[in-house]
């Protein structure tokens, strides 16, 4: 593994205090559920692996939005029953910083499926608009969205066809996936560009 990966992987987890803090809070509330522990871990190493698509001072901010995505499918933070919200609020009232929870309330064009699930208002409460668009919520997309349920890297189709699988042809996340999943493929298309053109 060339250098510079093995120091993204180890910056996944160590080296910024607000990485640090956001890996514990993951830990202490996903660790006991080893499916959703192990895409966790595998969506922050992706992050690293992505960081060089945005500005250095948003990588921190990046790495952690990453380990804390997913919180909100942990049963003491349940509300609302929409993960991605579940998780902002528990950030937002924890008085984590506002990016992070604007970030893990948007991740993977949560917009859509909140829609759908009458809970638009509550979102627009995380409004800030690189919260939803932008190369660091484009980049916290990319990494979620090129990550299998048990942490395996995976291309978008296959992730977009594992999640349709998952939830069911009924679901909201069916239902909202012809406007969703191509905001999905460009976020990670533009990513994808974003590297690319820093080689
Ligand atoms: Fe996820």
């Amino acid at each position: 593994m060339p250098d510079l990966q093995q120091r993204e992987l180890r910056d996944a987890v160590t080296g910024h205090p607000l990485v640090e803090a956001a890996f514990g809070l993951a830990h202490d509330l996903l660790g006991g559920l080893s499916s959703r522990w192990r895409h966790t871990r595998g969506v922050a190493h992706r992050a690293a692996t992505a960081a060089a698509a945005v500005p250095q001072t948003d990588r921190p901010v990046l790495v952690a939005a990453a380990w804390l995505h997913d919180i909100g499918y942990a049963q003491p933070l349940r509300r609302s029953g929409f993960h991605p919200l579940d998780g902002a609020w528990h950030l937002q009232e924890h008085s984590w910083p506002e990016p992070l929870a604007g970030l893990v309330a948007h991740h993977s064009a949560a917009r859509f499926v909140a829609a759908v699930r009458g809970l638009a208002g509550p979102l627009r409460a995380f409004s800030a608009p690189r919260f939803a668009r932008g190369p660091l919520a484009d980049a916290l997309t990319y990494a979620d969205q090129t990550t299998g349920p048990d942490g395996q890297v995976m291309a978008v189709e296959d992730r977009l066809a594992e999640m349709l699988r998952r939830h069911g042809p009924d679901s909201p996340n069916a239902r909202v996936h012809p406007q969703r999943a191509p905001a999905i493929r460009a976020a990670v298309l533009r990513i994808e560009q974003r590297l690319r053109a820093r080689r």
